[in-house]
């Protein structure tokens, strides 16, 4: 993979991994070349367990996707998950010297890595660092303060922390699939780049990212993501209660979900049969349409106020014109807008990819916003612009190119101008 201007995402789901390969055409255009895809075996609530069976899914979507596009392969933009990452706000405050009182990409860059100056918890390590806004002397609310000038500047801003094991589980699964990594990103913003508009980012906006094994929230004010959660819940569970409620083998109950299921008012009264195969060696057996909306419909109301509960305690729930954007597999569930609209109380939209060049219309399905976001937002972290300018830029083939970078930055230099706070 020689081409500079090639980046590829990796998105490695609880139930999928998909590899996405594109390529920044006239330094504006971004052409799709190819997806390759995989179901994924080794992965519960977005956290690898089987090492081995990562790898293999890793290495088959890859494959596919480098048939797809005649590119070989070897460094990815990867997505970091599951439900391991906990974020909290981290302020930091640079001071400014007389002779340099012009706000430049040097001081940003050096007040952001500064809320980096602490030290996580035991087994748990910084994996981004996220800035939320700024304040220029007394002027808060500064979503950009390059250009101004000022005493001191000071940022708000996320620090993700995440479990050490799971990190290393993912970085041994991709070594072992013989792929290095050019830049991780967080998963919900990977998404957030895909399917949400600047427009939406800039006036207030939530979206959640239904997946197999997750449901990640990111909220978005001002465009910077002022809140980023991910919850242990997803599809998977879904399927899992109708198999244990209906009785019905997992493959079965997916399919049903997936074919049949509804959530809308006139779906609890439909008493008609659905015939499938049951656990009696395949013999049909009937579902009542009203039994399968029933057994959804209880989960995903309950996955709904675990999103309500997370965005209430972000403290910007009454802040969202936007609205929420669903995307991820699981918001393809007929009727779920509508239960959504009603759970969360505000407006909402289903998000999916953006019509890409070489992106075919049946490919841009809301489960390809995390692998389309990932090689978008590679793009933009090389570059050094957008939603990404403070990941790291330095390319060096490994998965902890954020750890590395957040982790230098654990011991405070002797700079006596700035101070975390
Ligand atoms: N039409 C549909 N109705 C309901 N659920 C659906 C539908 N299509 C797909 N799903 C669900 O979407 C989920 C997979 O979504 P997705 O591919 O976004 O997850 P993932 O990226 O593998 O997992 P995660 O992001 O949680 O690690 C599965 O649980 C699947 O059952
Ligand atoms: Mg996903």
């Amino acid at each position: 993979m020689a081409r500079r201007n090639i980046i590829v995402g990796l998105d490695v789901g609880t139930t999928k991994t998909a590899v996405v390969i594109s390529e920044l055409y006239r330094e504006s255009q971004v052409h799709l070349l190819g997806i390759g895809t995989s179901p994924s075996r080794g992965l519960k609530q977005g956290q690898v367990v089987d090492i081995v069976d990562t790898s293999e899914a890793i290495q088959t979507a890859a494959a596919a996707a480098e048939h797809a596009s005649g590119i070989r392969l070897d460094r990815v933009c990867v997505g970091i998950a599951g439900g391991h990452l906990i974020s909290h706000s981290q302020k930091a405050e640079l001071r400014l010297r007389a002779n340099e009182r012009q706000i430049s990409d040097r001081h940003v860059d050096r007040v952001v890595r500064a809320t980096a100056n602490i030290q996580p918890p035991e087994g748990r390590e910084i994996v981004a660092v996220i800035p939320k806004s700024y304040s220029v002397d007394d002027l808060s609310g500064v979503s950009n303060p390059r250009g101004l000038s000022g005493r001191r500047l000071s940022v708000d801003a996320h620090v993700v922390t995440g479990a050490v094991n799971a990190m290393t589980n993912l970085e041994n699964s991709l070594k072992m699939a013989r792929l290095g990594v050019e830049v991780s990103v967080l998963q919900p913003l990977a998404s957030a780049q895909a399917c949400l508009t600047k427009e939406q980012r800039q006036d207030g906006v939530a979206l959640i990212d239904i997946g197999g094994g997750t449901t990640d929230i990111a909220v978005f004010m001002n465009d910077h993501c002022w809140h980023i959660s991910v919850l242990p819940l997803g599809g998977q569970i879904v399927t899992s209660d109708i198999s244990r409620g209906l009785r019905l083998p997992m493959t079965v109950a997916e399919e049903l979900k997936v074919k049949h299921g509804r959530i809308d008012s006139r779906a609890t009264q439909d008493r008609n049969p659905v015939t499938v195969p049951g656990f009696d060696r395949g013999a049909p057996t009937n579902v009542r349409m009203s039994d399968l909306t029933e057994v959804i419909e209880a989960r995903m109301v309950e996955i709904l106020q675990h999103v309500k509960r997370e965005l209430v305690h972000s403290g910007y729930q009454q802040l969202l014109p936007a609205g929420a954007v669903l995307t991820g597999g699981g918001s393809q569930l007929s009727g779920l807008p509508e239960m959504a609209m009603e759970v969360l109380g505000m407006p909402i939209t289903l998000g999916r990819p953006p019509a890409l060049w070489g992106l075919e219309e049946n490919i841009r399905r809301p489960e390809f916003c995390t692998g389309i976001g990932l090689s978008l937002a590679g793009l933009e972290a090389r570059s050094g612009a957008g939603l990404f300018s403070h990941e790291p830029r330095g390319v060096n083939g490994s998965i902890d190119t954020v750890k590395r970078w957040v982790k230098g930055m654990l011991t405070p230099r002797p700079e006596p101008e700035w101070e975390a706070e």
